[in-house]
Protein backbone atom coordinates (compact mmCIF):
# COMPACT_ATOMS: atom_id res chain seq x y z
CA UNK A 1 0.00 0.00 0.00
CA UNK A 2 1.23 3.64 -0.78
CA UNK A 3 -0.07 6.65 0.80
CA UNK A 4 -0.52 9.57 -1.17
CA UNK A 5 1.29 12.72 0.22
CA UNK A 6 0.75 14.65 -2.64
CA UNK A 7 0.22 18.37 -1.40
CA UNK A 8 -3.71 19.32 -2.18
CA UNK A 9 -4.44 20.69 -5.95
CA UNK A 10 -3.60 24.70 -5.47
CA UNK A 11 -6.54 26.47 -7.42
CA UNK A 12 -4.88 28.43 -10.17
CA UNK A 13 -7.11 32.34 -9.83
CA UNK A 14 -8.98 33.70 -12.54
CA UNK A 15 -7.50 36.28 -14.58
CA UNK A 16 -9.05 39.88 -13.83
CA UNK A 17 -10.47 40.18 -17.92
CA UNK A 18 -12.17 36.49 -16.43
CA UNK A 19 -13.63 37.75 -13.62
CA UNK A 20 -14.60 41.31 -15.41
CA UNK A 21 -15.85 39.30 -18.31
CA UNK A 22 -18.04 36.47 -15.81
CA UNK A 23 -19.81 40.08 -13.90
CA UNK A 24 -20.34 41.61 -17.73
CA UNK A 25 -22.27 38.42 -18.82
CA UNK A 26 -24.08 38.11 -15.70
CA UNK A 27 -25.37 41.74 -15.39
CA UNK A 28 -27.03 41.08 -19.17
CA UNK A 29 -28.64 38.67 -17.94
CA UNK A 30 -31.34 39.60 -15.58
CA UNK A 31 -33.38 36.87 -15.81
CA UNK A 32 -30.76 34.84 -14.12
CA UNK A 33 -30.60 37.20 -10.63
CA UNK A 34 -33.36 40.27 -10.71
CA UNK A 35 -35.97 38.14 -9.42
CA UNK A 36 -34.02 37.41 -6.24
CA UNK A 37 -33.20 41.15 -5.23
CA UNK A 38 -34.11 42.15 -2.16
CA UNK A 39 -34.01 45.96 -0.37
CA UNK A 40 -32.47 45.86 3.16
CA UNK A 41 -32.95 48.90 4.88
CA UNK A 42 -30.50 47.74 8.29
CA UNK A 43 -27.72 47.20 5.45
CA UNK A 44 -26.47 45.93 2.18
CA UNK A 45 -28.44 42.97 0.82
CA UNK A 46 -25.91 39.98 -0.47
CA UNK A 47 -26.85 36.81 -1.57
CA UNK A 48 -24.31 34.03 -3.63
CA UNK A 49 -25.35 33.44 -7.06
CA UNK A 50 -22.59 30.90 -7.83
CA UNK A 51 -19.74 29.15 -5.71
CA UNK A 52 -17.08 27.69 -7.67
CA UNK A 53 -13.63 26.16 -7.08
CA UNK A 54 -11.84 28.79 -8.94
CA UNK A 55 -14.38 31.89 -7.77
CA UNK A 56 -17.66 32.96 -6.59
CA UNK A 57 -20.17 35.34 -7.68
CA UNK A 58 -22.14 37.70 -5.61
CA UNK A 59 -25.25 39.85 -6.08
CA UNK A 60 -25.44 43.03 -3.87
CA UNK A 61 -28.62 45.58 -3.66
CA UNK A 62 -27.34 48.76 -2.34
CA UNK A 63 -29.87 51.60 -0.62
CA UNK A 64 -29.21 54.78 -1.10
CA UNK A 65 -26.08 55.62 2.10
CA UNK A 66 -25.46 52.69 2.15
CA UNK A 67 -21.40 51.80 1.75
CA UNK A 68 -18.99 48.75 2.58
CA UNK A 69 -16.66 50.83 4.55
CA UNK A 70 -12.64 50.05 3.71
CA UNK A 71 -11.82 46.61 3.27
CA UNK A 72 -9.20 44.11 1.37
CA UNK A 73 -10.45 40.71 -0.11
CA UNK A 74 -8.36 38.67 1.84
CA UNK A 75 -6.09 38.11 -1.35
CA UNK A 76 -8.31 36.99 -3.46
CA UNK A 77 -9.14 39.24 -6.73
CA UNK A 78 -12.17 40.55 -8.31
CA UNK A 79 -14.66 42.29 -10.83
CA UNK A 80 -17.46 43.75 -9.96
CA UNK A 81 -20.29 45.94 -12.27
CA UNK A 82 -23.61 47.92 -11.42
CA UNK A 83 -26.22 46.52 -12.90
CA UNK A 84 -28.60 48.86 -12.10
CA UNK A 85 -27.85 52.52 -10.43
CA UNK A 86 -25.12 54.06 -9.76
CA UNK A 87 -22.12 53.43 -7.02
CA UNK A 88 -19.17 55.71 -5.70
CA UNK A 89 -15.89 53.48 -5.35
CA UNK A 90 -13.03 55.32 -2.57
CA UNK A 91 -9.30 53.91 -2.98
CA UNK A 92 -6.16 55.01 -2.05
CA UNK A 93 -5.15 55.32 -5.60
CA UNK A 94 -4.89 59.18 -6.47
CA UNK A 95 -1.57 61.27 -6.57
CA UNK A 96 0.89 60.57 -3.62
CA UNK A 97 -1.08 57.78 -2.48
CA UNK A 98 -4.25 60.30 -1.87
CA UNK A 99 -7.86 59.29 -1.79
CA UNK A 100 -9.35 58.96 -5.40
CA UNK A 101 -13.23 59.01 -5.64
CA UNK A 102 -15.06 57.06 -8.97
CA UNK A 103 -18.29 57.30 -10.02
CA UNK A 104 -19.17 53.64 -11.14
CA UNK A 105 -22.04 54.11 -12.90
CA UNK A 106 -24.73 51.26 -14.31
CA UNK A 107 -22.94 49.60 -17.04
CA UNK A 108 -19.36 49.91 -15.57
CA UNK A 109 -17.37 47.01 -14.43
CA UNK A 110 -14.15 46.85 -12.80
CA UNK A 111 -11.51 44.63 -11.83
CA UNK A 112 -9.08 44.60 -9.17
CA UNK A 113 -5.98 42.93 -7.78
CA UNK A 114 -5.25 40.60 -4.46
CA UNK A 115 -3.94 43.35 -2.65
CA UNK A 116 -6.67 46.12 -3.54
CA UNK A 117 -8.27 48.03 -0.73
CA UNK A 118 -11.48 50.10 -1.48
CA UNK A 119 -15.16 51.81 0.29
CA UNK A 120 -17.78 51.49 -2.33
CA UNK A 121 -21.07 53.26 -1.27
CA UNK A 122 -24.35 54.68 -2.88
CA UNK A 123 -24.15 58.41 -2.94
CA UNK A 124 -27.18 58.00 -5.71
CA UNK A 125 -30.52 58.78 -4.86
CA UNK A 126 -32.27 55.51 -5.59
CA UNK A 127 -30.69 51.95 -5.42
CA UNK A 128 -28.15 49.87 -6.84
CA UNK A 129 -28.34 46.32 -7.71
CA UNK A 130 -24.13 45.17 -8.53
CA UNK A 131 -22.57 41.64 -9.33
CA UNK A 132 -19.04 40.70 -8.02
CA UNK A 133 -16.73 37.96 -8.75
CA UNK A 134 -13.73 36.69 -6.88
CA UNK A 135 -11.06 34.20 -6.97
CA UNK A 136 -10.00 32.35 -5.24
CA UNK A 137 -13.14 32.64 -3.33
CA UNK A 138 -13.00 34.85 -0.72
CA UNK A 139 -11.88 33.52 2.55
CA UNK A 140 -11.56 36.47 4.86
CA UNK A 141 -11.64 39.88 4.85
CA UNK A 142 -10.19 42.93 6.89
CA UNK A 143 -11.85 46.31 7.67
CA UNK A 144 -9.62 49.42 7.75
CA UNK A 145 -10.46 52.92 9.01
CA UNK A 146 -9.08 55.90 7.70
CA UNK A 147 -7.22 57.93 9.59
CA UNK A 148 -4.40 60.93 9.40
CA UNK A 149 -1.81 58.76 8.72
CA UNK A 150 -3.73 56.42 5.77
CA UNK A 151 -5.34 53.13 6.48
CA UNK A 152 -5.36 51.55 9.87
CA UNK A 153 -6.83 47.81 9.74
CA UNK A 154 -9.30 47.30 12.22
CA UNK A 155 -11.11 44.05 12.22
CA UNK A 156 -10.51 40.58 10.31
CA UNK A 157 -13.59 38.76 9.20
CA UNK A 158 -14.01 35.50 8.07
CA UNK A 159 -17.02 33.97 5.58
CA UNK A 160 -19.36 33.04 9.15
CA UNK A 161 -19.29 37.10 9.32
CA UNK A 162 -20.77 37.42 5.72
FE1 LIG B 1 -14.71 45.01 -2.24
Amino acid sequence: MTLDLAPPPTVRPLSSNALRAIVRELAESPQEWIHRVRLDTEGRWYERLRLAEDHEVWLISWLPGQSTGFHDHGGSRGAFTVALGELEELSLAGPDGGLAVRRVPAGTARAFGPQYLHDVRNTANGPAVTLHAYSPPLAAMSRYELRAGGLVRTAVEGPEQW
